[in-house]
């Protein structure tokens, strides 16, 4: 019989299959997977300590962003204990540009709780894991059967994408999506790394969102979405909603050579950062006007605003924002935290001691290499 059409006939694939087709499954994903086609910088090491660390990078983020930075991450903090032994600033200035702050913070959490309650090392029960903070399911499963050779599934988006296609699964639950995977992974034994990571690469390189690659794909064969031709429809993709918008005003606050800068409340967006202070618009409000009574209400500074520097336009997973840099003088008052969570007076030279959001980042490098940055106030 045609193996195409045993397929369609049956059903539910990942429910129905028996062992032997799982297990071909299995051995045309591992024939396939090469494991040096791709630079996974983590993949040959069994530190569990580097593989949690390039796994938390690779979240959200593509791996050729996190190349460069991986190794710079790992010389700055080589161990476990180095992580755990570092300032909150330490390690928001070695995640700086790459986003998603909370990853560096629950890292750093992490590790002082590894060492308080582990003696220094990553517990292998996947349970344990995830109870540690910024490690979920997708996270544990990876450093369970990457770093411990254990039988665990990983299922991130590029597996999920693999997997509901080859199963042609309307609705994705991750309930469903690791009920598959196991299964798979336990058709092979003792492989579940190699697995995990042939579902990433195929997702990555050949199972791709658009124009996915299904005349070369090794389980092309098996893939029932192929043979019911529902491929474009698995995953569904969220709707996109248009992203809502902030303009916020932002000032530059001199007084005697030094500038201003803030550090944001400790969690949420962009937690533990520092910034130069400002806030949103009000309605009816000019950027300079918002700079003025902000910088009283965030930092208790009575400024005379000058002259606007640059508008900078950036997009956040869940909003954009355009912000709105404007030269100020310091007139009066005591510099003191009221909504920031720390102030400073900072010589410029000094500012790249500390860890900014990417949308200030042209503005710190103006501010850090002339100084004052406009004709200003
Ligand atoms: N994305 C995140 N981790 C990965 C890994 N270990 N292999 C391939 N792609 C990945």
């Amino acid at each position: 019989m045609n193996r195409r059409t045993s397929v369609a006939e049956h059903g539910n694939l990942a429910d129905r299959r028996d062992l032997a087709e799982w297990r071909d499954l299995a051995d045309q994903l591992l024939g396939w997977f090469r494991p040096d086609d791709r630079q996974v910088p983590w993949r040959h090491s069994s530190d569990p300590y580097r593989v949690w660390v390039g796994e938390v990078m690779a979240q959200q983020t593509q791996i050729a962003t996190v190349l460069g930075r991986y190794d710079r991450f790992l010389t700055r903090f080589p161990t476990l204990s180095s992580l755990a032994d570092s300032s909150l600033d330490e390690v928001l200035k070695a995640w700086e540009g790459m986003g998603y702050y909370g990853r560096a913070r629950n890292l750093r959490s992490a590790a002082k709780e590894v060492m308080a309650a582990y003696g220094g090392r990553l517990p292998e029960d996947p349970k344990r894991l995830r109870q540690l903070p910024g490690i979920g399911p997708y996270t544990a499963g990876a450093i369970a059967s990457l770093a411990f050779g254990q039988d665990e599934p990983a299922v991130d988006g590029n597996v999920r994408r693999v997997l509901s296609r080859l199963f042609d699964i309307a609705r994705p639950t991750a309930r469903r999506l690791e009920a598959a995977a196991r299964r798979l992974i336990e058709a092979r034994p003792g492989r579940a790394a190699a697995l995990n990571q042939a579902m990433m690469d195929l997702g990555a390189v050949l199972c791709t969102p658009r124009a996915p690659g299904c005349e070369s794909c090794p389980l092309a064969v098996h893939c029932l979405a192929l043979a019911r031709g529902s491929v474009a429809d698995r995953p569904p993709t969220a709707s996109r909603r248009r992203l809502p918008h902030q303009t916020v005003g932002v000032g530059v606050v001199w007084r005697e050579g030094r500038v201003l800068i803030a550090r944001r409340p400790p969690s949420g967006l962009l937690g533990g950062l520092w910034e130069f202070p400002g806030g949103k618009l009000e309605s009816g409000e000019s950027a300079a006007a918002a700079v003025k009574r902000e910088l009283m209400e965030e930092v208790g500074v009575e400024v005379r605003v000058g002259a606007l520097i640059d508008r900078v336009d950036h997009a956040y997973s869940h909003f954009s924002v355009t912000l709105h840099f404007h030269e100020a003088e310091y007139l009066s008052g005591r510099a003191r935290p009221r909504a920031a969570s720390e102030v400073r007076w900072v010589e410029p030279g000094a500012l790249g001691d500390y860890a900014f959001p990417a949308a200030s980042h042209t503005i710190v490098d103006r501010v850090r290499s002339t100084g004052r940055v406009a004709g200003g106030a």
